[in-house]
C-alpha cells in the first residue's frame, strides 16, 4: 500500500468522531478493477475499446446497427463481470454498515458487488441501474440476463420484446435519465452527512459527481480515494492516493481497534465473502 499511514489513521479517527450513520461512501468503477473489472477512463479501461457516443441512449433506439454494437459491448461486459467476487475495497464498506457509521453507498458502478461484499441492498444507491437486469422500454417487462448473454455468445441477436418494445440492460447510458427516486435519495444523504468518502472514481460524470461537492458544500468533510488525481482533489478536505482494497481495508482495521479500545485481534472469516 502506497499511502500515507498518517493520513490513514485521520480517516480512521474521522469515523470514530463521525455521528453515527451520517457517513456516505461514493463509488466508481475503480472500486471494483481488484476484483478483475476494468474500469472506464485508466490505461486499458472500456473507452479505450468502445466509444461511449456509439453506446448513447439516443443512438440506441434510433439504429438496429447502434444496437447491434451496444450489445456487443454488453457481451463483453458480462464477460468480464459474471465471475468477478467482491475485493477487500467492498468488504471494507460492508464493515463501516456493520460498525454503524454507513448512511448509504452511492455508487456509478452496474456490476451489484457491493451488495455481494455484503453492503444491504436497501443502502445501495446505483445511479446508473444494474447490469444484471434487462428490460423492455416499453413496457417494463424483464428478462433474464444470462438467457440473452447466451444467445449473444452463439452469436445470435437480441430479439425484441413480447409487446415489441425494446430490450436493454436495466442501466443508464448518457443521454439516459437517471432514476428520480435514486437521485433524490443520493441528494438527501449528501447534504445530510458528515463525512463523504469517495472511492475510485474519476470524479468527471455528471450528476453523480455534483453528490461529493453538495456533501461539501453543507459542512461535510470530504476524502478521495483513488489511485490517480481527480477533477475534485482541489476541494477535497484529504486526499489518499493509492489502492482502494488495501487502503479501505487499513482505514476499517484502524477503526474496529479505535471502537474496541485497541483489543481488537482481526475479523474471523464469516460465511460468504467478507470478514468483519
Ligand atoms: N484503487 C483506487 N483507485 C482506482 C483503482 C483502485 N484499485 N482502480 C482504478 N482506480 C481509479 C482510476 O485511477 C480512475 O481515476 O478509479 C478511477 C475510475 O475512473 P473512471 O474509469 O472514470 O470510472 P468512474 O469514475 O466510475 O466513471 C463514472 O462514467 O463512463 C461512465 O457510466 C460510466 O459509471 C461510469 C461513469
Amino acid at each position: 500500500m502506497n499511502a500515507d499511514g498518517g493520513k490513514i489513521s485521520l480517516l480512521a479517527r474521522w469515523l470514530a468522531e463521525g455521528s453515527p450513520g451520517r457517513t456516505v461512501v461514493f463509488s466508481g468503477a475503480g472500486i471494483s478493477t481488484e476484483s478483475g473489472i476494468p474500469d472506464f477512463r485508466s490505461p486499458g479501461g472500456l473507452w479505450e475499446r468502445f466509444d461511449p457516443e456509439e453506446l448513447s441512449f439516443p443512438r440506441f433506439v434510433a439504429s438496429a446497427q447502434s444496437r447491434r454494437r451496444y450489445w456487443e459491448f454488453y457481451r463483453e461486459n458480462w464477460r468480464l463481470s459474471r465471475e468477478a467476487r467482491p475485493n477487500p475495497a467492498h468488504c471494507a464498506v460492508a464493515a463501516l454498515e456493520q460498525l454503524g457509521r454507513l448512511s448509504v453507498v452511492i455508487t456509478q458502478n452496474i456490476d451489484g458487488l457491493h451488495q455481494k461484499g455484503g453492503s444491504s441492498p436497501e443502502k445501495v444507491l446505483e445511479l446508473h441501474g444494474n447490469m444484471w437486469e434487462v428490460r423492455c422500454l416499453s413496457c417494463a417487462r424483464t428478462y433474464p440476463w444470462v438467457e440473452i448473454f447466451q444467445r449473444l455468445e452463439q452469436g445470435g441477436e437480441v430479439e425484441d420484446c413480447v409487446c415489441g418494445g425494446l430490450l436493454k440492460p436495466a442501466t443508464v447510458s448518457f443521454g439516459q435519465s437517471l432514476p428520480g427516486e435514486v437521485l433524490e435519495e443520493a441528494r438527501r444523504h449528501s447534504i445530510n452527512s458528515d463525512l463523504f468518502i469517495c472511492i475510485g472514481s474519476s470524479l468527471v460524470v455528471y450528476p453523480a459527481a455534483s453528490f461529493p461537492q453538495m456533501a461539501k458544500h453543507k459542512g461535510a468533510r470530504l476524502v478521495i480515494i483513488n489511485r490517480e488525481p481527480t477533477s475534485l482533489d482541489d476541494m477535497a478536505d484529504l486526499v489518499i492516493s493509492g489502492e482502494a482494497g488495501p487502503v479501505m481495508t487499513a482505514v476499517t482495521d484502524l477503526l474496529k481497534k479505535i471502537d474496541l479500545g485497541l483489543s481488537f485481534h482481526g475479523g474471523e472469516r464469516k460465511d460468504g465473502n467478507c470478514p468483519f
